[in-house]
């Protein structure tokens, strides 16, 4: 290979890399690559055998970092764990789905209520009373490395 043509080769080098560099941004943009938010991950909401975790249903404090597009914000939620008697659990959203109120557990009649319009949900989530529409929502949930795990809110 003559120097000229070594020459003209790095150049064609040096001006792709240049040209990927600029351009790869847009392409972040314009397919996506950034878009997606956090809550699409699987995050570790709290250690098996925590105390917290004792109760057959538990407030748990939600800590999760959500991106959207270039921002990412830390989040913090309440979550409600129910620990079933075969080992599994299910995290429920706390908002009643009638109008999005936080219901709470009371552990005496083992059932979710919520005090804005007297809705009531039994311990699998279920409405058993008052104007809520649906059941209460879920997370994705999954055990992993001796803690519990929390993904997406499920579409009921
Ligand atoms: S918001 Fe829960 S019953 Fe209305």
């Amino acid at each position: 290979m003559d120097r000229r043509t070594f020459l003209s080769r790095l150049t064609y080098l040096f001006s792709f890399l240049t040209a990927t560099l600029i351009s790869l941004p847009f392409f972040r943009f314009l397919f996506g690559f950034s878009s997606g938010t956090e809550t699409n991950r699987w995050y570790k909401l709290i250690a098996l055998d925590s105390p917290e975790l004792s109760e057959e249903v538990s407030r748990v404090r939600c800590t999760r970092v959500v991106r959207q597009g270039w921002q990412s914000s830390i989040t913090e939620e309440i979550v409600w764990v129910r620990k079933k008697q075969d080992g599994s659990f299910i995290i429920f959203d706390p908002h009643c789905t009638h109008l999005g109120c936080a219901v709470s557990w009371e552990s005496k009649d083992r059932k979710f209520h919520c005090p804005c319009h007297g809705g009531v949900y039994d311990a699998d989530g279920n409405r058993i009373e008052g104007p809520p529409p649906r059941p209460l929502q879920r997370y994705e949930t999954k055990v992993a490395d001796g803690a519990l795990m929390i993904g997406k809110l499920r579409n009921s």
